[in-house]
């Protein structure tokens, strides 16, 4: 009986078409996100969950140490040095902080800074094929103390397809980012080009924030935020999270790390039913997808 292992038993709070969880978030204090004053060296990554965030954690913070891997290690996790900005605490902390001042979200458009509007701070927002997104979403499930199991995979995919996951649909949270793409400071990266030619998007990245690494350094960046490395490094893979949060005996944070994995998980009625719902949702955003390799 997996129930038994739990110690958390949160609750999915809807709030202004975003979940929050229960003793993590606290509405009053997320809707105080939009007035923040931001800084132009302010950096926020914008995931949908399951998307590459702590991967971008990871690069972020050897971009910021000029490729020095030893940087982070005197640290638990690396998400306590690039934080989600919606957790309770967090924004007094953000505050404070001095400068660049980094944070990850899964926070839709509306609840983000207004400033981000007039083009201060800076925002990476990465997007992943949705269909692997699924499947990784329904693994984290499991192990997410904070998360109920789902009942079986059938079961996940409607979840997902009606929106009825922690956060909001992933057609919801990428079409308000995207139809505000011009308002904001902005790079788009897909997990794929980062699968694909995760150099190219590590030197796109440097350039973005205007950093200043030499070819050495930026291949370091690279060769630290491999997935087969981030494994080896446990602050970056997640491993020291405590067991409250996340049930390391149901699965890896580092899971797969591959693009087509939904092609092992999907019957064919179901992706018909999911390009259906694709098309429809996304005809008036021409983004394409890396859906296998
Ligand atoms: P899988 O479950 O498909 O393996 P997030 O950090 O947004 O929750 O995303 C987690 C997903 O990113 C997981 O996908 C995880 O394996 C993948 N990931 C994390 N670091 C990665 C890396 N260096 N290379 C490839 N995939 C990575």
């Amino acid at each position: 009986d997996m129930s038994s292992t739990r110690t958390y038993n949160h609750e999915l709070v809807p709030h202004k078409g975003f979940t929050l969880i229960s003793g993590i978030h606290d509405p009053d204090d997320v809707d105080q996100i939009y007035n923040l004053e931001i800084r132009d060296s302010d950096v926020f990554v914008i995931t949908y969950p399951k998307s590459g965030t702590i991967w971008m954690q990871q690069i972020l913070l050897l971009l910021e140490a000029d490729g020095d891997e030893t940087a982070t290690s005197k640290f638990n996790n690396n998400g306590d040095l690039i934080p989600w900005i919606e957790i309770t605490g967090s924004r007094e902390a953000f505050i404070k902080a001095p400068s660049p001042r980094m944070r990850v979200t899964h926070l839709p458009y509306h609840f983000m800074p207004s400033a981000l509007s007039q083009k201060k701070g800076k925002v990476i927002y990465i997007a992943r094929n949705p269909k692997d997104v699924l499947v990784s979403y329904f693994y984290f499930h499991k192990m997410a103390s904070m998360l109920e199991t789902p009942k079986d995979f059938n079961e996940f995919f409607e979840r997902f397809l009606q929106g009825h996951v922690f956060g909001c649909s992933w057609f919801e949270h990428i079409k308000t980012w995207y139809s505000h793409k011009d308002e904001i400071n902005a790079l788009f990266i897909t997990y794929e080009e980062m699968i694909q030619d995760l150099r190219s998007v590590v030197d796109r990245i440097s350039l973005f924030l205007g950093k200043q690494l030499n070819d050495e350094q930026l291949a370091n960046v690279v060769k630290h935020s491999t997935f087969t490395n981030m494994c080896k490094i446990p602050q970056a893979s997640y491993e020291q999270v405590p067991e409250e949060l996340l049930n390391h005996r149901q699965g890896r944070f580092m899971r797969k790390g591959t693009i087509g994995d939904w092609k092992n998980h999907f019957t064919v009625a179901q992706n018909e039913r999911f390009d259906e719902l694709f098309q429809k949702e996304m005809k008036d955003f021409p983004l394409s997808f890396i859906w296998d390799i």
